[in-house]
């Protein structure tokens, strides 16, 4: 099954996809882990995106296609995927369609502006392996080390509370007209996410389910 995770930033996309891609065994292909690794590589598409990303704002459509269409031609995801952060705009949609990929599902995950700001602040991410967590909701065993890999984690520069109005603003531009896109080609379905991390799990699986 190929599914598209869309909700403005700090909705949980990232953590849902985390679940379910253990629970339907497909990978998760977020295209912010993908930049942010790009970033610390100083990669091509790294260079050309760090400053958009640090100011809260979308990269540029052709780098995020490009990065995008490399990855899902990699052997893992020819059974199925979930697009984490992809497509972000009309454009990127449309490319998705020229590609040749067909999309089953389009999980929105909506959850109020003021909710996610006050979400974010305490977001915490793994420097090593991107997993994401957060000192209250979903803490880390040992302080300050991720569970998974043992490295650091930190605060994203770009959770910064100034950064976080600005990337709201530009999700509801560019990325909110997406919700009439796909609910136009019966694809979208909404999820209301929860305080609690493991019932909004459950709500996206039966949502995938179609129950
Ligand atoms: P990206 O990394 O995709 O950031 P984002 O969309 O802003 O998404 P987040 O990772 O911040 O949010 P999320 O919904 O995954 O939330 P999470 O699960 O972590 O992109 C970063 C930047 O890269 C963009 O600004 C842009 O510059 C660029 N970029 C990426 N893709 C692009 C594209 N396609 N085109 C152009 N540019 C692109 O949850 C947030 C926090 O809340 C966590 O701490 C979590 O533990 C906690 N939490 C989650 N669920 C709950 C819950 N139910 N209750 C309580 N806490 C919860």
């Amino acid at each position: 099954m190929n599914m598209i995770f869309l909700g403005a930033p700090g909705a949980g996309k990232g953590t849902q996809a985390e679940v379910v891609c253990k629970e339907l065994n497909i990978p998760a292909i977020s295209t912010g882990n993908m930049l942010r690794e790009a970033v610390k590589n100083s990669t091509e598409a790294g260079l050309k995106a760090k400053s958009y990303m640090d100011a809260g704002e979308l990269v540029p459509d052709e780098v995020v296609i490009g990065i995008l269409k490399d990855r899902i031609a990699q052997p893992d995801a020819q059974n199925g995927f979930i697009l984490d952060g992809f497509p972000r705009t009309v454009q990127q949609a449309e490319a998705l369609e020229s590609m040749g990929v067909e999309i089953d599902k389009v999980i929105e995950i909506d959850v109020p502006d003021d909710a996610i700001i006050a979400r974010m602040s305490g977001r915490r991410v793994c420097e090593g392996c991107g997993n994401s967590y957060h000192i209250e909701y979903k803490p880390t065993k040992v302080e300050g080390i991720c569970d998974a890999c043992g490295a650091k984690v930190v605060q994203r520069i770009d959770d910064k509370p100034e950064t976080v109005l600005a990337r709201l603003k530009t999700y509801h531009e560019k990325t909110a007209p997406l919700k009439d896109y796909y609910e136009k080609r019966g694809k979208l379905v909404t999820v209301k996410g929860q305080n609690e991390i493991s019932e909004t799990s459950r709500l996206t699986l039966a949502a995938i389910k179609g129950e």
